[in-house]
């Protein structure tokens, strides 16, 4: 069995002892911070906010997501009721909405590879939104395989799969990204949220050696990476012009780094940069056709092919 890197608890976290102990901790370690974004009051409130809402109690616990929890991230819609006020601001106005403009251009580059008896596979595929959500009917065949280590996650992709009438097209393993044992496969693997969560350089490279192996000569890996933010405009006014395309305002920013920077400490902010990402897949025997970049989006999408 493979290590998971994106948390370790199921989906559904209790408002129990064990999240009011967690919390004490975190509040210890608040309170001795040298320097926090926010007023040490504040940021004590946004924590005890966190604890009140299902998705907040996962993130403190986890200091990451699962399957199931960035499935009902990027479902969401403006608009639909959410659980408390963090909720709403996390939903509607965190970089979280980046990760969601991202899954939609994703879609729209997915649906370019639905062709007749095409391979395609989501590793890590957490619900599998992005192939479950095609539109198959013009293609006879095809065979969605998805992959996860966490057999919850699996599960979840199970059930998505069958609510769109597809499950007889599905193939599902529980499976570690970096022990694949696929070779020459796939025409396509989509991999969104597993590459964030990576910091050391050797094991990213390894995981593009384990998709590049599962495709066919000509296959396309398609992934997002986060590319570095600039700094905080309060620390740096000359640059302040570069979150501009962020959208965020300079109170969401501060909300953003207290929430997710000095509260949560969450994992996957491992950044790179585009020239990084192309190295490290060049070493896997892949070349990159595309890099899109969004005018809003933080997240750009890499199309990379196995040649031969
Ligand atoms: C942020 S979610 C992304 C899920 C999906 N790609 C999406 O965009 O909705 C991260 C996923 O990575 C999976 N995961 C974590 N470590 C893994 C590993 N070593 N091998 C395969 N999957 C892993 C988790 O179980 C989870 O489903």
């Amino acid at each position: 069995m493979g290590i998971m890197i994106s948390h370790h608890t199921r989906t559904r976290v209790p408002d129990g002892p064990s999240t009011a102990q967690l919390a004490a901790e975190v509040e210890g370690r608040l309170r001795q911070a040298d320097k926090l974004v926010l007023p040490l009051e504040q940021t004590l409130d946004l924590l005890a906010q966190l604890q009140e809402f299902e998705l907040g109690r996962f993130l403190l616990h986890n200091r990451g997501l699962n399957g199931y929890w960035t499935s009902y991230i990027f479902q969401y819609s403006p608009g639909d009721a959410t659980s408390s006020p963090v909720e709403h601001w996390l939903l509607n106005n965190s970089l979280l909405r980046g990760g969601r403009e991202r899954f939609h251009r994703f879609k729209a580059q997915v649906a370019e590879c639905v062709t007749e008896a095409a391979v395609l596979a989501s590793i890590p595929c957490g619900a599998m939104d992005d192939l479950v959500q095609q539109d198959y009917r013009s293609v006879e065949r095809f065979t969605l395989v998805g992959v996860d280590v966490d057999a919850e996650s699996i599960e979840l992709a199970r059930e998505n799969a069958a609510k769109h009438g597809i499950v007889q097209h599905c193939e599902f393993l529980v499976r570690d990204a970096w022990q694949l044992d696929l070779d020459g496969e796939l025409d396509l693997v989509v991999s969104n949220g597993l590459n964030m969560y990576e910091s050391d350089p050797r094991r990213l490279a390894a995981l593009y050696r384990n998709f590049s192996r599962a495709l066919r000569p000509g296959g396309q890996l398609l992934l997002s990476f986060l590319p570095p933010p600039p700094p905080p405009p309060w620390e740096a006014p000359d640059r302040a012009g570069e979150w501009d395309r962020y959208g965020v305002t300079e109170e969401d920013l501060r909300n953003e780094l207290s929430l997710f920077g000095d509260i949560l400490q969450v994992r996957y902010l491992n950044f790179a940069t585009e020239a990084e990402v192309r190295a490290q897949l060049a070493e896997a025997g892949l070349t990159v056709r595309s890099v899109t970049y969004s005018s809003t989006g933080v997240m750009p999408i890499v199309s990379a092919v196995r040649l031969s």
